[in-house]
């Protein structure tokens, strides 16, 4: 394990601090089988464009995934003197296949190696992450069509606003994850670029088939210029970019979560299984996974943060501050994936205390624009009905009233149009049947809305 590629020009040996201090390899071993995929495709290619002999190639493979079973059964052995996972399997790799091992970096570099493997590393996980997406678009669904008829009052600035269906409220969510599982599915045509063969920076002199290699990798293109591929990570920016505003609907839909489970709203119970107690208040139960997603959100916009300031102002083309970029990339992908595991599982065990939300829709003068309309029916202008709405509810509160609670007589003072056919217009079913514009909460939309998301998923299936 002494064999340091790079250490011909050098006469002092390493400070073991230095060492110890540009060692990635805690963090990018994780990148080892992308590593060993992407140089056994390499020496295929070079034995194809007779750079390297077949018998060089055969070993290099076979070497290649004798380390890989090392690796996977737990006897490779690391250490901070080889830096990365790259130096780590070239190295291991001279005891399995001696000097055709040596000839495994001819025509290549760590640099286009590295954007190499986090490449196919973020492509496999972008995928699982579209997968996950997918199933839990897919339990939001089902949990809408489960309670596709219960009212429950829609807010505005936190205050009662308008009922809607609860159904409605959540294909809300279905929507935003929707939009994010698409953006994913987008970066993906800029994650699936292939850059081996840039070389240091420069391109090389040997004659490599960057198509071959490309293909050998499943790659649609090679990336076109050699500098930018050696130092492009746009790639993460955009995946932690997504990540951030998928992360932004969790955390919105995490504090709907915590408030509607609070005593004060009492509209849903999260089960036990999801929940966890207090070890001093024995009557808490606490919706402690909703709060620690909301939580995570600020640690993934960190990330963002991380790979956006790291990047900016490197001159062309490598820079070393580079290995700092998988810090940011790993931890989003594994929060990310690890919140979605925990939702699909947290979702459809929610109880729904159907009475309470019920009951949200039938105060707090949330049938006040539905009077005004009402009014708007008889012929006056909305500006006007908004305003005798207005004058209608000041009253009502100094009664201590709801505006369905006064009698004719009293509207009346405020409006002659008042009648007896308007308290129709004023109940929870009236307020949410009659909302049938496009998009609209009306239960036969929502219904339109949830066929509409079951074929889509299975037409992405
Ligand atoms: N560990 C490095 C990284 O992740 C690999 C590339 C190193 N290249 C170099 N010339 N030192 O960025």
């Amino acid at each position: 394990m002494s064999y340091k590629p790079w250490d011909g020009r050098f006469a002092e040996k390493t400070d073991a601090l230095v060492e110890a201090f540009t060692s990635s390899i805690d963090v990018d071993k994780h990148l080892y089988k992308y590593d060993i995929e992407g140089s056994i495709a390499h020496s295929k290619m070079m034995a194809k464009q007779n750079i390297i002999s077949n018998e060089d190639a055969k070993s290099i493979e076979e070497g290649l995934l004798k380390i890989k079973e090392e690796i996977e059964t737990g006897s490779f052995e690391y250490s901070d003197s080889l830096e990365d996972i790259h130096m780590h399997i070239e190295s291991r790799l001279v005891d399995h296949a001696g000097d055709s091992a040596k000839k495994l970096h001819t025509g290549r570099s760590r640099n286009d190696q590295v954007a190499l493997d986090v490449r196919l590393y973020l492509r496999n996980e972008t995928n699982i992450i579209i997968d996950q997406l997918k199933s839990f678009l897919d339990v939001i669904v089902n949990f809408s069509k489960k309670h596709i008829d219960i009212p429950v009052a829609g807010y505005t600035h936190l205050q009662r606003a308008q009922p809607v269906l609860l159904s409605h409220h959540m294909m809300a969510y279905f929507e935003m994850f929707k939009r994010d599982m698409e953006r994913f599915k987008d970066s993906l045509k800029r994650v699936n670029v292939m850059p081996l063969g840039s070389a240091a920076l420069a391109g090389t002199t040997y004659n490599i088939d960057r198509e071959l290699t490309a293909e050998l990798l499943n790659f649609p293109e090679v990336s076109k210029n050699s500098m930018d591929s050696v130092s492009d990570r746009d790639f993460i920016m955009e995946f932690n970019s997504i990540a951030s505003i998928c992360m932004v609907h969790f955390s919105r839909i995490s504090e709907e979560l915590i408030i509607w489970s609070s005593s004060e709203f009492n509209f849903i119970e999260i089960s036990d299984a999801f929940t966890t107690g207090s070890s001093i208040m024995p009557q808490k139960k606490n919706p402690d996974v909703a709060e620690i997603v909301r939580g995570k959100t600020g640690r993934v916009f960190g990330n963002l943060m991380t790979i956006l300031t790291l990047m900016k102002s490197l001159p062309l083309a490598y820079n070393r501050d580079m290995q700092e970029d998988k810090t940011p990339l790993f931890d989003t992908v594994d929060t990310l994936k690890a919140c979605i595991a925990v939702y699909k599982g947290m979702l459809p065990n929610i109880k729904v205390n159907k009475e309470n939300m019920y009951n949200s829709t039938t105060v707090g003068f949330i049938n006040a624009t539905d009077m005004a309309d009402y009014l708007v029916t008889k012929g006056m202008p909305f500006r006007e009905a908004h305003s005798v709405v207005g004058k209608t509810v000041s009253f009502a509160l100094s009664k201590n009233k709801e505006i369905h609670e006064l009698t004719v007589k009293e509207l009346k003072e405020f409006t002659e149009l008042a009648d007896e056919k308007l308290f129709k217009f004023l109940t929870t079913e009236s307020m949410i049947e009659r909302r049938i514009s496009s998009g609209g909460t009306a239960t036969s939309n929502v219904k339109t809305a949830i066929d509409e998301a079951e074929s889509y998923l299975k037409a992405n299936s």
